[in-house]
C-alpha cells in the first residue's frame, strides 16, 4: 500500500523543483546561435544575472555545473602554486580547495569547528599572520549543502580589511544566491561562482562566475588561464564565443524565464520566503529534536541556513525515514552527502518552493517518523504552522 501516487514533491537540495514555464521554456527548438533569439536571451539572462548577484561587474556563463565554475574562477585568475586559504565549513569549500589543489594551487585549510560556521576570528588571526600577503585569494561558500550551515561573506571581508590583506575574496553562492541575501558589490566580493539548479530554478548544467575590476586585474597575469574557461576570449563580440562554443539555447532560454520570474517576485520578497520556510522547517526540527537523538547538524541556531536543514539521524533511520517517504509518501527527501553519507536527511527549503510544499515535506517526515517508530519529539508540524501563521496574517 502506498500514497506515493499524486503530484511529487522533490525536497533535495538541488537540483531543485522548476515552475512549469521554465520547464516549458526548455520546449524550444534549436535556433540560430550567433544572433537572433538566443543572442537577445543571452544579453537579457546577462543582464538579470547582474541583479540577481547585485553587482555591476560581468557575469560569465558556463555549460557546466559548479565544479565546472569552480574551476573557471581559479583559472581565471591565479598561477601554479599561488597559495589560497580556504575557509572549510564542509563538503564544498574542502571540495573546492581539492579543485585547486588538482590545478597546481598550494591550498590551506583553515580547520572547520565541527557543526559550526566559519570562525571569523581565527579568519583574522591567520589573516595578520600571514605578513608576506603570500595568499592570493580566500575560497569560501556562503551556505555549505551538506552541512546546512551559512557563513558571515561579509565577516570575511572585514577581516580581510582590517588586517589589510589583499587576498581576493572568492565566493560559492551555488546554494545561496536566489535564496539568501547576497550582494557582490557591497560585501566587496572579488569572484562569485553560482549555479542554475538551486535558488535559480533552472535545470542543472549552467553554472557562472562573475568578476570584480580586481579578479580582472588578476586575469591579465594568471598563469593557470586555458581556452574553454578564460574570460577574455569570452569577452569578444560573437555570441558563440560567450560559451566558448556553442551556445546551450534550450537552457538559456530556461534561464531566461527563470530569472524573469524571480525578479518578478522581487529578490527582497524571495529571500523572505526562503527565511520564512526555513524558519518553519527549523521550528519543525526543534520539536522533533526535543526527544530521542535526532539533532541539528549546526548546533547554532544563528548559523543554519535560509536553503537547507541537515538534521543528523542516529543508525540507519536516515536512509528509512528517505525511503519511507519516497516509497509511500510522495517527496523525495535529501540524504546526507560527504561524512554525513548514511548519518543525516537534508529538508530542503530552496527555489521554487512554497508553504504549500514546505508543510507537505514536514509533515511527511513526521509521520515516516511515527510510522518507523524512530524517537521524536511531537509537534513538528504543529510548530512549523504557527511558525507560518505568526508571520503571513
Ligand atoms: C555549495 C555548493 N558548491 C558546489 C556544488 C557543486 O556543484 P555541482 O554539483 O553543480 O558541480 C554544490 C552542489 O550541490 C554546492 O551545493
Amino acid at each position: 500500500m502506498t500514497l506515493a501516487n499524486g503530484h511529487r514533491h522533490l525536497a533535495i537540495p538541488g537540483p531543485t523543483n522548476m515552475p512549469d514555464e521554465v520547464l516549458n521554456a526548455l520546449h524550444h527548438a534549436s535556433v540560430e546561435i550567433y544572433g537572433g533569439s538566443s543572442e537577445v536571451a543571452s544579453r537579457e539572462c546577462l543582464k538579470n544575472l547582474k541583479k540577481v548577484f547585485r553587482t555591476k561587474s560581468k557575469v560569465y556563463i558556463y555549460a557546466a555545473n559548479g565544479h565546472g565554475a569552480w574551476e573557471a574562477a581559479l583559472t581565471n585568475t591565479l598561477s601554479k602554486a599561488d597559495k589560497v586559504l580556504v575557509l572549510s565549513s564542509g563538503l564544498f569549500p574542502r571540495s573546492w580547495g581539492e579543485n585547486a589543489e588538482g590545478l597546481g594551487i598550494e591550498t590551506e585549510v583553515l580547520p572547520e569547528r565541527g557543526g559550526r560556521a566559519v570562525d571569523l576570528e581565527a579568519v583574522r588571526t591567520r589573516l595578520a599572520a600571514d605578513k608576506g600577503h603570500e595568499f592570493k585569494a580566500i575560497l569560501m561558500a556562503q551556505a555549505d549543502t551538506a552541512t546546512g550551515v551559512v557563513n558571515d561573506v561579509r565577516g570575511v571581508r572585514a577581516a580581510l580589511d582590517s588586517t589589510g590583506h589583499p587576498a581576493m575574496l572568492m565566493v560559492d553562492a551555488i546554494a545561496s544566491l536566489g535564496c539568501m541575501e547576497f550582494d557582490m558589490d557591497g560585501w566587496g566580493v572579488d569572484v562569485t561562482v553560482a549555479g542554475a539548479q538551486k535558488g535559480l530554478m533552472t535545470p542543472p548544467g549552467l553554472s557562472f562566475t562573475a568578476a570584480s575590476a580586481k579578479a580582472k586585474k588578476a586575469h591579465k597575469t594568471a598563469g593557470l588561464v586555458t581556452n574553454y574557461w578564460n574570460w577574455t576570449s569570452r569577452d569578444g563580440k560573437e555570441h558563440y564565443m560567450w560559451y566558448g562554443g556553442t551556445p546551450p539555447v534550450q537552457m538559456v532560454f530556461a534561464l531566461q524565464k527563470a530569472l524573469r520570474l524571480l525578479l518578478a517576485e522581487g529578490l527582497e520578497n524571495t529571500i523572505h520566503r526562503h527565511a520564512v520556510l526555513a524558519g518553519a522547517t527549523r521550528a519543525a526540527v526543534d520539536a522533533w529534536t526535543s526527544r530521542g537523538k535526532l539533532a541539528f547538524a549546526i548546533s547554532e541556531p544563528s548559523e543554519r541556513s535560509n536553503s537547507v536543514t541537515s538534521v543528523l539521524t542516529p543508525g540507519d533511520t536516515g536512509h528509512r525515514i528517505i525511503d519511507y517517504c519516497e516509497n509511500n509518501l510522495g517527496v523525495t527527501v535529501g540524504r546526507g552527502i560527504g561524512p554525513l553519507d548514511g548519518r543525516a536527511i537534508r529538508i530542503a527549503h530552496m527555489g521554487h518552493v512554497n508553504a504549500y510544499n514546505q508543510l507537505g515535506t514536514l509533515g511527511a517526515i513526521e509521520t515516516a517518523l511515527s510510522a518507523l517508530e524512530i524517537e521524536h519529539g511531537s509537534g513538528g508540524v504543529q510548530a512549523a504552522i504557527e511558525y507560518i501563521a505568526d508571520r503571513v496574517k
